[in-house]
């Protein structure tokens, strides 16, 4: 036997039909952003602004998938991976949220059928942070009628890709668009206005909601849900624990799980005006049934309200919970982005998440890590980390397939380098290199990595 079949059959298997894939993002990865009728979105006005975005960075060239999306496609044909999650441009398909572009729409008609003549699975999501800039003019999604607009976006896509898109994802993190978005503004559009901030977490639920409803016209065979970004909260002080994982990781799942906001947090976010902004009919909107729940996963918290020493305060996207601090803990390893690296509690948030609402089932959407990649004299990237980083957390999520949760695949973050949103380029988290320059695509080390595991289902030892 090979010495990776003897590491193979030692290993770690996962169960038949785990879904192997890797993610990314429409304004991370296209590139094109003026081409065949595409308008500006947040992102494109955001990066205008001196200082928003290292290096001052754009949504040009990104990885010019747009154009190169047929060779993306082949590589992960050739890297075995069963599904593709992608995101889909509102600003191409209703550029200034008004009628449809058909040029925009053909591009992903054209994306789905190449992945599906490749024997890959895709998976797209509606909503991955690009508000046509024109709807932010008339208030973003601080105004209710944005989730509206959303719902005839949504029903423009799944009417052309309902046929042939198994899996739909409304959102992709709806905590960072309204947080990040509206309440600290380190993310587009940038504004810091808690006011907004609330409105916009409801607004965005409630577009869930309306997305849900078209999906479910034109696509009733798929699997649909939403994806959160969940992060596990620890601590000794439990009113600080309680305010941040009710922001983080309450505040999204109990409407859409359980069909009402948490009490406490109607009471912490009420002087925001939170409570007026919800109405009849909207948790009944929010809470219809979705198939699936989409996990990404990154790191996890420690928090406290005591001044511990190391610890910083919380920024002002944690609108009502000013008060709070975050612990670092110094003795565990960090990624290029500065977080830590905690793939335990990977496997406590899954299993938190099956506990609290258990007929829910779980994809991880995405997990991953940015490294200081370096392209050797030979052309290889030796990307050790990302390797040890991926095999500690496919590690958590087969412990927590041990534990009883209904998990059903895994997504790696990303397929390629790609723009790191308010960290421009600077940040690699791919498992194919791009060169910037001249789009020269090469597959790191951990891709080769991924890519068996992907092929066996199975985690070598
Ligand atoms: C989550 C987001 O969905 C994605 O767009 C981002 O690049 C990764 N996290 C890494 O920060």
């Amino acid at each position: 036997m090979s010495v990776l079949g003897e590491r193979l059959a030692a290993g770690l298997e996962f169960p038949t039909g785990f879904v192997w894939g890797a993610s990314t993002a429409a304004y991370q990865i296209e590139g094109a952003t003026t081409v065949d009728g595409r308008t500006e979105c947040i992102w494109d006005a955001f990066c205008r602004r001196p200082g928003a975005v290292a290096d001052g960075d754009t949504g040009e060239p990104a990885a010019d998938h747009y154009h190169r999306y047929a060779d993306d496609v082949a590589l992960m044909r050739d890297m075995g991976l069963g599904t593709y999650r992608f995101s889909i441009a509102w600003s191409r398909v209703r550029p200034d949220g008004g009628p449809v572009e058909r040029r925009g729409l053909d591009f992903y008609d054209r994306l789905v059928d190449e992945l599906l003549a490749n024997g890959i699975r895709p998976w797209a999501t509606l909503y991955h942070w690009d508000l046509p800039q024109a709807l932010e003019e008339k208030g973003g999604w601080a105004n209710r009628d944005t989730a509206f607009r959303f719902a005839g976006y949504a029903e423009a896509v799944a009417e052309r890709l309902g046929d042939r898109v198994p899996l739909w994802s409304t959102l992709n993190e709806p905590w960072c668009s309204a947080f990040l978005g509206y309440g600290s503004g380190v993310h587009a559009p940038g504004r810091q206005d808690p006011e907004a901030a609330a409105a916009a977490a409801h607004h965005l639920l409630l577009a869930h909601g309306l997305g849900m409803a078209e999906l479910r016209r034109y696509a009733p065979a798929a699997e649909s849900g939403i994806t959160l970004n969940l992060y596990p909260v620890r601590g000794e002080d439990a009113e600080a624990v309680r305010k941040i994982d009710g922001l983080m990781n309450r505040l999204f799942m109990d409407p859409v799980l359980l069909g009402r906001y948490p009490e406490d947090l109607l009471t912490d976010l009420a002087r925001f005006g939170f409570g007026e902004l919800v109405r009849e009919g909207d948790l009944e909107l929010i809470s219809a049934p979705i198939d699936m729940l989409g996990v990404n996963y990154y790191r996890g918290y420690e928090v406290t309200r005591e001044p511990v020493p190391g610890s910083e305060p919380a920024g002002p996207e944690w609108i009502g919970a000013e008060e709070v601090r975050f612990i670092p803990d110094p003795t565990v390893p960090l990624t290029a982005s500065g977080w830590q690296v905690e793939p335990d509690r990977l496997t406590e948030t899954l299993v938190n998440v099956h506990r609290d609402y258990p007929h829910i089932p779980l994809y991880v959407t995405e997990n991953g890590a940015a490294y200081p990649d370096v392209v050797g004299s030979d052309g290889q990237i030796v990307d050790t980390d990302r390797i040890g980083f991926l095999e500690a957390h496919l590690r958590a999520a087969h412990a927590a397939l041990t534990q009883g949760v209904d998990l059903r695949g895994y997504f790696y973050w990303s397929l390629l380098d790609n723009f790191e949103w308010a960290e421009g380029y600077s940040k690699r988290f791919g498992l194919v290199h791009v060169d910037y320059e001249t789009q020269r695509r090469t597959l790191k080390h951990s891709a080769h990595y991924y890519s068996v595991v992907a092929t066996t289902n199975t985690l070598p030892t």
